[in-house]
């Protein structure tokens, strides 16, 4: 099996490559990122000398570059994380996230479809995998969960995008049998994020003793997944998910943000000895994000019923392992926090 992995240099893809590389002797794992500012090969270096894998620097939305790259290795696999994944940033450049999220993902398609199609091959033993949010269902009150029937109502940029890809994908299916299955997630957390999104943000911000923004009033609630939970639930879904299904991901853990900013405060405070509720101190509320939504929560009871996946760790464990890991790796925060980790391509991998 040869799999092309893209976005394995972000939070979520190095934790996918790194299962696969690590699971599968036997499969040939190819890494395709474009290295933006939230690619950070860094946070795979462990596996980057593998005999079973191969970094390529590329960008999904530039389509002769892809479809040579399907031409000369053949691919049998596809498992498509590589996007644009921060909801500010949307709000920001939405057009970016057109490009990236949508015309990026058509571009894969395309190649899969032009490999796959034209050779006459077996295509139930192919297979494109599709990575994408609970986000793209919209926003809940504050009762009910999103099942995978659940209408698609984006709110944002970022899940316009993300709901446009998905649907691409199954037109795919739909009309020319490409060999496709799909996923919806929570929001995932855990070792390796960028610290834009909540949880590092957070952490990271302690650490240095500055404020800590929560948008609004801090009563959004969303749905927390440990990231290796993920991956491993993707590692499922791409071995045994039903051709053109979709299956929900979930941490059946919904958390207040305000309520998950004060437990952070207050692990961060063991943790470093400060004075218990000096880290609570810095919580600012500021200005509400444009068109925030109010709360997410997943019913994934297809992917355990079916797939036999349930998540590994509660979230006590998983936010203390967490915390944790990001304490004890400064010299990774260090570099993000410089920019230095956009050097450790050129540095590395330019004299093979
Ligand atoms: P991330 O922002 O950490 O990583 C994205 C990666 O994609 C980066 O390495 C980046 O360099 C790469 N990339 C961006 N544009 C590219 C391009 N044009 N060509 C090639 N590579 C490009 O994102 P993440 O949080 O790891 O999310 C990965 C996927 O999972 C995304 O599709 C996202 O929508 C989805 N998802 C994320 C979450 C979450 O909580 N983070 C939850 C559900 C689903
Ligand atoms: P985020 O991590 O950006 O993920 P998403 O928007 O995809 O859910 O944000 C998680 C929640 O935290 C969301 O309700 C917005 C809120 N938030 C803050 O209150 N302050 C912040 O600085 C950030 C980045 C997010």
């Amino acid at each position: 099996m040869k799999i092309l992995v893209t976005g394995g240099a972000g939070f979520i893809g190095s934790h996918v490559v790194r299962r696969l590389v690590n699971q599968y002797d036997s499969y040939e794992i190819h890494n395709l990122d474009a290295l933006t500012y939230a690619g950070n090969l860094e946070s795979i270096s462990d596996i980057e000398s593998a005999p079973n894998y191969k970094f390529i620097k590329g960008d999904i939305t530039d389509a002769s570059f892809i479809n040579d790259l399907f031409e000369t290795n053949k691919y049998d696999g596809v498992i498509h994380l590589a996007a644009e994944s921060h909801v500010d940033r949307s709000i920001s450049d939405p057009l970016l996230f057109v490009k990236t999220n949508i015309l990026g993902t058509v571009n894969l398609l395309n190649a899969a479809r032009m490999l796959w199609l034209n050779e006459g091959a077996d295509v139930t033993k192919k297979r494109f995998y599709h990575i994408s949010t609970d986000e793209v269902y919209g926003s809940l009150g504050a009762e009910g969960y999103f099942t995978e029937s659940t209408s698609y109502d984006p709110r944002s940029p970022y899940s316009a995008s993300k709901a446009s890809s998905d649907h691409i994908v199954r037109a795919y299916h739909h009309t020319y049998h490409l060999p496709v299955v799909i996923s919806n997630c929570s929001n995932n957390y855990g070792p390796y994020q960028f610290p834009e999104k909540l949880i590092p943000l957070m952490i990271m911000n302690i650490m240095n003793g500055k404020q800590l923004p929560v948008y609004g009033k801090g009563l959004n609630v969303r749905d927390w997944l440990w990231v290796e939970d993920h991956a491993r639930a993707i590692d499922v879904i791409f071995h045994k998910g039903d051709l053109g299904e979709t299956y929900n991901i979930g941490g059946n853990n919904e958390w207040r943000n305000i309520d998950l900013v004060e437990l952070i405060c207050d692990i961060m405070d063991q943790r470093t000895g400060n004075p218990s509720g000096a880290s609570r101190k810095l919580i600012t509320f500021v200005k509400d994000r444009a068109g925030h939504d109010l709360r997410y929560a997943i019913d994934s009871s297809k992917i355990k019923n079916e797939l036999g996946w349930t998540p590994s760790l509660t979230f006590e464990e998983g936010i203390a392992k967490t915390i944790d890991w990001y304490l004890s790796h400064k010299e990774w925060i260090k570099h993000v926090t410089t920019g230095e980790y956009q050097n450790y391509y050129e540095q590395q991998y330019m004299n093979r």
